[in-house]
């Protein structure tokens, strides 16, 4: 769906499906040159990455393998504990690859400060992070992302892999919810 099917949910539309696949295939050619000559293994962290993973595998022209990690956060309420779970490992051993983990959103960072932390002990050849989005405000570990697709403010956000109580990840548009859809 796209924001206009859903117009009464969103205070804000942020950025179209447009303005995602022209910043998807930018970084799309910036990760083929960085990468070039070297076996590429994308890792996707469920569930929220599903959007981006597709789009920018497709995007890519040339091979990458693909693998999956399903992680939850440890503890209650909306805010990320940092202490992370995995549901679901990979099935591709690290040793050796070059490894590009691909998320739809860091948020304070903790989720990925662990993962990466979690990965490097499996001694990839190299590791590095793509995001296709980023809130810089309420970032509180300092983890390093080589490939950022957009900054968003600190807002409740939902679209493209985004969700609010699951809904919401279909819709091809990233925008701001109505406050009164979570009141
Ligand atoms: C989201 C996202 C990251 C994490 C980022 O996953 O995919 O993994 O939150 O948050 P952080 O930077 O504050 O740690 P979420 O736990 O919402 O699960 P989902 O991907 O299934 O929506």
């Amino acid at each position: 769906m796209e924001a206009a099917d859903i117009s009464a949910d969103l205070t804000e539309v942020l950025y179209t499906k447009a303005q995602i696949e022209e910043r998807l295939t930018e970084l799309a050619r910036q990760i083929e040159d960085d990468y070039a000559g070297k076996e590429l293994l994308l890792v996707g962290v469920l569930n929220g990455a599903l959007m981006v993973m597709a789009d920018l595998s497709r995007e890519l022209k040339r091979h990458c393998e693909m693998d999956w990690m399903a992680i939850s956060s440890y503890g209650s309420g909306t805010q990320s504990s940092g202490v992370v779970r995995i549901l679901k490992d990979l099935s591709t051993e690290l040793q050796g690859r070059h490894v590009l983990v691909v998320e739809d959103i860091v948020d304070t960072g903790l989720t990925l400060a662990y993962l990466l932390q979690n990965l490097k002990s499996r001694n990839p050849a190299s590791l590095n992070v793509m995001t296709m989005f980023r809130k810089p405000e309420s970032m509180r570990s300092p983890v390093e992302v080589a490939y950022v697709g957009f900054d968003l403010p600190n807002e409740f956000v939902v679209g493209y892999g985004l969700d609010y109580a699951g809904r919401y990840r279909n819709l091809a548009d990233v925008g701001i919810l109505d406050p009164a859809i979570y009141a």
